[in-house]
């Protein structure tokens, strides 16, 4: 079957459902806002550029492992802390509250909670707009700890009439912690492609302590497939960006909700590619994909089956991450495509124990990449995802070199993490209602 019919089915399913509902009251609507570079307005030429967003890869990658559980804990609450991805790179641009104040967020594909600082402050970053002041706003409601929405960050001591307490904290050291609420949230309000779009009872954390590396936000927006995810909360349950050329970082790249989720594919599906999303029970905010091969060219890579599998114990597996920039590998599978690059460009690996991105030296003169066969990632239920020679090598100007944009995550059972640079013009929709990736090769300045 193609991915037609089985789009067609999904659809039926949907309507059948939602069919009782929107009787009554109107369908559910679709939400837009713009992704923008965390360096989009800090003026950094191409290889500074890169620099920055491998650090930041770096560190995002790390975090990215089952076993960051913090090991120092409160001394009333004795259970592990849960450290949530830390690192992001792109803000997304909302309001809050009525009437509306400014909310610009990092937008986190790891983790479901969506924050905003929120006065009283006892420590807030810096931040440019007014904070947000529950006081102020007529559409504030407190959630307390007998609601649902306070389940995913449930604490000790909270009893059903309490305030729903909750701290978040990210692997890279960043945190929050405050109340939950709910509040209206206004999309679309400052690019102006649409008349802004408000949404009311959307549970959100109201930080009143909050540290860590900001980047100019406001606070943060949860895009995991958890229950607590603004994707969950929109309804319809699904998500769709569409990145646009890293190299042109100051352009926005929508992202989408509920029912404008959808592929803007121009091919009458034939180019549509789907794959189940796998739930891990040990990170359920997560997006997890089964890859089951590589290959470059016409060459399927020697990587031995199984390598990317999600193991029971939850090691393994690889995920789609929105704030990660360079692909990351599980050790093995790294090597493999390392040395299969410096094959097509005629050159040994400078070190073959790194687990960095390599580079390898350009030929005098060289202004540009070399030409190079596509590279293919070979999703289960047949999804290949087909990465053009600049979705995976970078050509370093000041260094005259010729770069991968892939890096390695440390031994064989380590999440390897599909990252936002090779995800660059393909549009991909997450699904959580189904459980399933569709993507598709898209000029996301047009969408
Ligand atoms: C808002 O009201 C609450 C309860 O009345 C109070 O504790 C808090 O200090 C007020 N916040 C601000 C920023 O004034
Ligand atoms: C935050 O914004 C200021 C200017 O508004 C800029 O100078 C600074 O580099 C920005 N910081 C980051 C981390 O982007
Ligand atoms: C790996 O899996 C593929 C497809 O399922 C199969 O054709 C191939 O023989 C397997 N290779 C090994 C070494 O098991
Ligand atoms: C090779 O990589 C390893 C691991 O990152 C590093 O410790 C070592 O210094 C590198 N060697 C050279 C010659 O760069």
């Amino acid at each position: 079957m193609g991915p037609i019919p089985r789009q067609f089915l999904i659809t039926l399913f949907l309507l059948a459902f939602a069919s009782p509902h929107s009787s009554a009251t109107p369908p559910p609507s679709g939400y837009r806002s713009t992704l923008t570079h965390v360096d989009s307005k800090g003026g950094f030429n191409k290889a500074k550029l890169m620099r920055r967003a491998a650090d930041r890869s770096r560190r995002r990658a790390a975090t990215m492992q089952l076993s960051v559980y913090s090991t120092t804990s409160t001394s009333s609450d004795t259970r592990p802390t849960r450290l949530y991805s830390g690192q992001a790179e792109y803000l997304m641009e909302l309001a809050i509250g009525t009437p509306p104040v400014p909310f610009v967020a990092l937008a986190d594909t790891g983790s479901d909670l969506t924050w905003t600082q929120c006065e009283p402050c006892k420590l807030c970053f810096a931040q440019d707009t007014p904070i947000y002041d529950r006081n102020a706003s007529s559409s504030f409601s407190p959630v307390t700890c007998s609601s649902d929405a306070c389940l995913p960050v449930w604490s000790h001591n909270c009893f059903a009439t309490t305030p729903c307490k909750y701290r978040y904290v990210y692997g890279d050291g960043a945190y929050s912690a405050g109340v939950m609420g709910m509040e209206t949230l206004t999309f679309g309000s400052s690019y102006g492609q649409a008349p802004p779009v408000s949404v009311g009872g959307i549970a959100f954390g109201c930080g009143v302590d909050n540290g860590g590396l900001s980047y100019n936000s406001t606070g943060t927006v949860g895009l995991g497939r958890g229950s607590l995810s603004l994707v969950a909360q929109l309804g319809v349950g699904k998500l769709s960006y569409c990145l646009t050329d890293f190299f042109d970082i100051s352009l926005g790249s929508p992202v989408l909700f509920g029912s404008l989720a959808e592929l803007a594919d121009s091919s009458g599906g034939a180019a549509v590619q789907s794959t189940p999303l796998v739930q891990s029970p040990q990170n359920p905010s997560w997006y997890y994909v089964s890859l089951e091969g590589i290959s470059l060219g016409d060459a399927l890579l020697p990587i031995q089956n199984g390598t990317f599998d999600l193991r029971a114990d939850g090691t393994g597996g690889m995920i789609v991450d929105s704030g990660t920039i360079f692909t990351s590998l599980v050790e093995s599978a790294f090597r493999v495509v390392v040395d299969r690059v410096a094959d097509v460009l005629g050159q040994p690996v400078a070190n073959a124990s790194s687990l960095d991105s390599p580079c390898f030296p350009a030929p005098a003169g060289a202004w540009q990449l070399p030409d190079m066969p596509d590279m293919v990632l070979h999703f289960a239920s047949g999804a290949d995802m087909r990465l053009h020679r600049d979705n995976y090598m970078y050509f370093d100007q000041e260094e005259s070199s010729f770069c991968l944009t892939f890096a390695g995550s440390p031994g064989p059972a380590s999440t390897s993490v599909l990252g936002n640079f090779q995800q660059q013009n393909i549009q991909m929709l997450f699904d959580i209602t189904v459980g399933q990736l569709s993507f598709v090769p898209t000029d996301c300045s047009k969408l």
